[in-house]
């Protein structure tokens, strides 16, 4: 049986299939576009989505099964009619919606969408963009009159287009702010905080089972799957137990940790309860999630700048760290996210010196990357402890010396994936779910060890991220 995973991320979309051997590989990759329109304001094209994804399709060949993940919190509207998009998707980068929220906090709305969606007020949620979309444009407003509007996140938009099903895993739903975590049901209460007319949200159903069949070259092939990325790659991690927990370094740097039946609420650490996974007929599992808004978007900036030209130059920096020697950067160039839920915040340098010249910037972005995953690992451990060594993936986790400082920095063993693509091998696990097989993980890690006897002076750290959320644009 040939099983096939769409991951559909913030920068590409791939598909992938598994080699005789269990290895997931890439088939086809198309890279999209990324707009700007504002300061704040990250867009994609939802036509140039849907035609990378048919690109991906085509390029595949037979397969039996499909799964699709998604990027998460991204959302648009578009027509029931024409299945066309009335609006760009809003990426889970976009920030247009801090002024509404910090209003919303203001007012004291926070504790409520903190007992509901166990989610705290800020713009990376859906709730507050699909709220934008309704009030600011023109032919989601005529499209509503007409009884023709959808809302959602992207996974929705794709399945509606390709197969017919207006449907959301519940993974998916629990990232936007309109779910209600204990019921996993739209939540009345938040829809209105947010004035997201909750009649054109789509059916929430469990990540597995039948999401519908979409149209090949080959035939139909059934979509068994769907589910954000971040959550598929925890699956392809293989983590299944309370306390197995991964981080995956890509454009931000999103740490996952398995918690069980438990819905574990700790907002004073600043995690956020979310959907692990929900397999067709069984009760879901939970996880805690904490998100580093800017990892590799960090390195992939410092490279515009000029600071370096390749990743192979960036591998092999020498002790004493940039932190050590007094110079600190704090990655916040899309606000601060866990566990200080700060949109305002903003990227910052501390301690540059004369002689400092693009090469300690550099290394102080991969530190600053280290120490902001840290600061979430230091709070899920304390939720909950984690089990062993720490898994991580993403294009950072090939970088040695930044998985020696994060060794270093969380003072726990680091293990790389020796394979790179475990989100399109958790989405084809899940695929495999309702085909009634079982695929194990296969995967490969390697073996950091923190350096004895290092005292990393990390207050230095806390202090300069302290400044980034001083520094507010008013
Ligand atoms: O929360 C956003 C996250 O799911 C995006 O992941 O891999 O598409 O950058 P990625």
């Amino acid at each position: 049986m040939r099983l096939a995973g769409l991951d559909q991320g913030t920068t590409s979309t791939r598909i992938l299939t598994l080699s005789p051997e269990g290895v997931p590989q890439v088939v086809h990759a198309v890279q999209h576009q990324q707009f700007y329109p504002h300061e704040g304001w990250v867009e994609h094209d939802p036509e140039e989505l849907i035609a990378n994804i048919r690109a991906c399709i085509d390029a595949v060949g037979p397969i039996d099964a499909i799964g699709i993940d998604n990027q998460g919190e991204s959302c648009l509207a578009w027509d029931v009619v024409t299945k066309e998009a009335l609006t760009p998707v809003l990426v889970w980068q976009d920030n247009r919606t801090s002024g509404q929220i910090a209003a919303l906090k203001a007012d004291g709305h926070e504790a409520e969408v903190m007992a509901r969606a166990k989610l705290p007020l800020d713009p990376y949620f859906s709730a507050s963009k699909l709220g934008w979309i309704i009030r600011n444009s023109t032919p989601v407003q005529e499209a509503r009159k007409r009884g023709t509007l959808r809302l959602g996140t992207t996974d929705a938009f794709f399945l509606d287009r390709l197969t017919g099903r207006f449907v959301t895993d519940v993974t998916t739903a629990s990232r936007t702010s309109l779910m209600n975590l204990e019921r996993l049901e739209w939540d009345e209460t938040l829809c209105d905080l947010f004035g997201v007319p909750m009649e054109c949200l789509p059916q929430i159903v469990p990540t597995t089972g039948d999401f519908g069949a979409i149209e090949t070259a080959h035939g139909r092939v059934p979509v068994t799957a769907s589910v954000v990325d971040q959550q598929a790659a925890l699956y392809g991690f293989g983590c299944r137990k309370t306390g197995d927990a991964k981080i995956t370094f890509g454009t931000g740097a999103f740490a996952l940790m398995v918690t069980g039946a438990e819905i574990v609420n700790k907002p004073e650490m600043g995690l956020l309860p979310t959907v692990a996974w929900q397999l067709d007929g069984e009760k879901p599992v939970f996880a805690l999630d904490g998100g580093v808004y800017t990892a590799s978007a960090a390195l992939n900036w410092a490279k515009s700048l000029g600071l370096f030209e390749n990743f192979g130059q960036i591998n092999d920096f020498v002790r004493p760290s940039a932190l050590e020697k007094g110079l600190v950067f704090v990655p916040a160039l899309a606000g601060l996210g866990c566990p200080h839920w700060n949109p305002d915040a903003r990227g910052i340098w501390l301690g540059l010196s004369i002689d400092h010249g693009p090469a300690q910037m550099v290394q102080s972005i991969l530190e600053g990357v280290a120490l902001r995953a840290s600061e979430v690992v230091n709070a899920m451990n304390t939720c909950i402890q984690i089990s062993g060594a720490l898994a991580i993936d993403g294009g950072m986790s090939q970088n040695q010396y930044f998985t020696q400082f994060l060794a270093d920095v969380t003072e726990r063993e680091i293990r790389p994936a020796e394979m790179p693509e475990l989100t399109g091998l958790g989405t084809i696990g899940l695929t495999a779910v309702p085909m009634g097989i079982d695929l194990q993980p296969t995967s490969q890690f390697g073996s950091i060890q923190p350096e004895a006897g290092i005292s990393l002076p990390v207050e230095r750290f806390q202090r300069a991220v302290a400044a980034s959320k001083n520094f507010v644009l008013t």
